[in-house]
């Protein structure tokens, strides 16, 4: 695997520019990045930010180019009309919500390099986890492509059904959502109880950041963690029993579960 193929977006979008950010960081040519966007202030915004060639159409691209659809669902269609008397040995990676790799396929006279991620906003800084799904009969080759482009904003865990796009959209895709909630309800509650915003945006923070780096070494034993922080009686009791007695868990399984029924719904649709 190398560097130097050339990657095309459709679509210049919060996401692709996050998956630009993360190839130029991974030392990708930029030479070799290409948006294709209708909006000319979008077009300009990335030309300025990442020095990358924005096109309103697709001219003229390698053979062996990469091409990215990173359009809303509804545009997938429209994009699909546009490459499909152009395809002949590409990897697709789509990172559209909800579109099946059969629409996709469907669309392209039934090419079937095709790889369908679920990728979230943290991947401006390199930390997405994508999920990411391959048509079985993606070739070895562009199974590698996909996974060097996934890698470069994050890690790619594969899945081997594409009904699991859809949990991935619920936990992880619309996830940093929930984390954002939180904290800022932590935020809120620190300075109810005397702190100032920025004392306990620092300590929120910092706590939350710290958090999830010690369970990534011990997330088999999540409720040992627990129970080392809590004695009996104790500030951390008061607050599980309080978030116990609220159904704590109950709520999250219901929201995650309502995501996970929406992301079927734009699925079926
Ligand atoms: N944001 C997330 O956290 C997230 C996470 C996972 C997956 N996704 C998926 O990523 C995709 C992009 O999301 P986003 O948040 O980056 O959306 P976005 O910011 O709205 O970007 C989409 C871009 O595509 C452009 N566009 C529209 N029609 C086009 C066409 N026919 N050809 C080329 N470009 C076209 C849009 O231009 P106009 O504005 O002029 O229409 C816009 O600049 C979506 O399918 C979403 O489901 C997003």
């Amino acid at each position: 695997m190398n560097n130097q193929n050339q990657v095309i977006f459709f679509g210049g979008g919060n996401m692709a520019q996050a998956i630009i950010a993360g190839l130029i960081k991974c030392n990708i040519d930029k030479n070799k990045l290409i948006v294709i966007d209708p909006d000319k202030n979008k077009r300009q915004e990335i030309e300025k930010k990442f020095t990358v060639l924005a096109q309103e159409e697709i001219k003229n691209h390698e053979d062996n180019a990469t091409f990215i659809l990173a359009t809303k669902p509804d545009q997938i269609p429209l994009v699909c009309e546009g490459i499909k008397g152009r395809i002949n040995n590409q990897l697709i990676i789509s990172i559209a919500a909800g579109v099946k790799i059969s629409f996709i396929q469907g669309r392209l006279n039934n090419y079937d390099q095709i790889v369908r991620t679920m990728p979230n906003l943290v991947a401006q800084i390199q930390k997405s986890v994508t999920a990411a799904y391959a048509h079985p009969n993606l070739k070895k080759t562009n199974k590698a492509l996909a996974n060097f482009v996934l890698e470069s904003f994050g890690d790619c865990i594969w899945v081997n059904d594409e009904k699991k796009l859809n949990a991935a959209t619920a936990i992880s895709g619309s996830g940093p959502a929930y984390v954002f909630l939180f904290l800022q309800a932590i935020i809120s509650a620190g300075e109810n109880i005397g702190l100032t915003l920025e004392e306990s945006q620092a300590l929120a923070l910092k706590m939350l950041q710290g958090s999830a780096m010690f369970a990534e070494n011990n997330i088999s034993k999540l409720e040992t963690l627990i129970k080392n922080v809590t004695s009996k009686g104790g500030t951390t009791d008061k607050a599980l029993s309080h978030f116990k007695e609220k159904n704590f868990q109950k709520i999250i399984g219901n929201a995650i579960n309502a995501a996970y029924k929406r992301a079927e719904e734009i699925g079926d649709n």
